[in-house]
């Protein structure tokens, strides 16, 4: 594994996609940044991390037969593996909420921001952006957020953390392409936030409704069963829980 730590960078995946337009950067290159200045988010959003009380680093991971359509394969294994590494440190309630958020007791602990370049129908590699809020106490204006230290009233060694979540996730992306696509599926889904439970959505237009997930599509879609009608598809920008 080639570790590259870095004191500052705007965003730890732009650092990632700049490099490799330049050079070609070894598989499993990983970078790390202290302070993360314009961190980026799913959907625009920005990512915003206290210097050195979070981690904030881009994994790179080569692919060669992972089509287009299969990425929601890397989303699952990448979610999977971070919820393995909390479990293993104690960290209570774990869940995912669609499609990668990682809760701990209904607050968001951790955000991944996959950005796939394809070549052809294939995915050529993945720059997989993961924050964790490790030992951060306070989070102004974000009711929902929260730190591994707050959930647990550890703090916690982040580099070790890394360690393990760099370990965790490397293992299961080497082993993604061979996995079966039902058994990853089914273990996302058990670790799905929210699921059979009636919630509240928003869509696009601020139309707020009661429904309940049922589990994701082939592709990765939310499958969700709004009130008085079938089960329906939904794609992220579509849909927000409200909750
Ligand atoms: C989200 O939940 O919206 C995803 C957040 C992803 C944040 C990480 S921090 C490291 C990497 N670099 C970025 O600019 N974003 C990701």
């Amino acid at each position: 594994m080639n570790l590259i730590k870095l004191n500052a960078t705007d965003s730890t995946n732009t650092y990632l996609k700049d490099l490799e337009r330049k050079t070609s950067i070894p598989d499993e290159t990983v970078v790390t940044a202290r302070n993360q200045l314009k961190g980026r988010g799913q959907m625009g959003n920005g990512w915003h991390s206290k210097s050195g009380q979070s981690l904030t680093f881009s994994m790179f991971k080569r692919f060669d037969e992972i089509t287009a359509e299969q990425q929601f394969l890397i989303s699952m294994a990448v979610s999977l593996a971070i919820v393995d590494v909390l479990k293993h440190l104690n960290i209570p309630n774990l869940s995912i909420k669609w499609p990668n958020d990682i809760l701990s007791a209904n607050k968001k602990v951790g955000g991944i921001l996959i950005e796939n370049v394809l070549q052809g129908r294939f995915i050529k590699y993945s720059i997989i952006g993961i924050g964790m809020n490790v030992n951060e106490s306070y989070f102004s204006g974000l009711p929902q957020a929260s730190s591994l230290k707050l959930q647990t009233g550890i703090t916690f060694q982040m580099n070790d953390v890394l360690n393990n979540l760099i370990q965790s996730v490397f293992a299961s992306l080497r082993i993604v392409r061979t996995q079966d696509f039902l058994s990853l599926k089914n273990n996302y889904e058990s670790n799905l936030f929210r699921k059979e439970k009636v919630s509240v959505f928003e869509n696009q237009i601020g139309y707020r409704f009661n429904g309940i997930i049922r589990g994701i599509s082939d592709s990765g879609e939310l499958l969700m069963e709004p009130e008085n009608n079938s089960v329906q598809k939904f794609q992220t920008k579509e849909i927000k829980m409200i909750y």
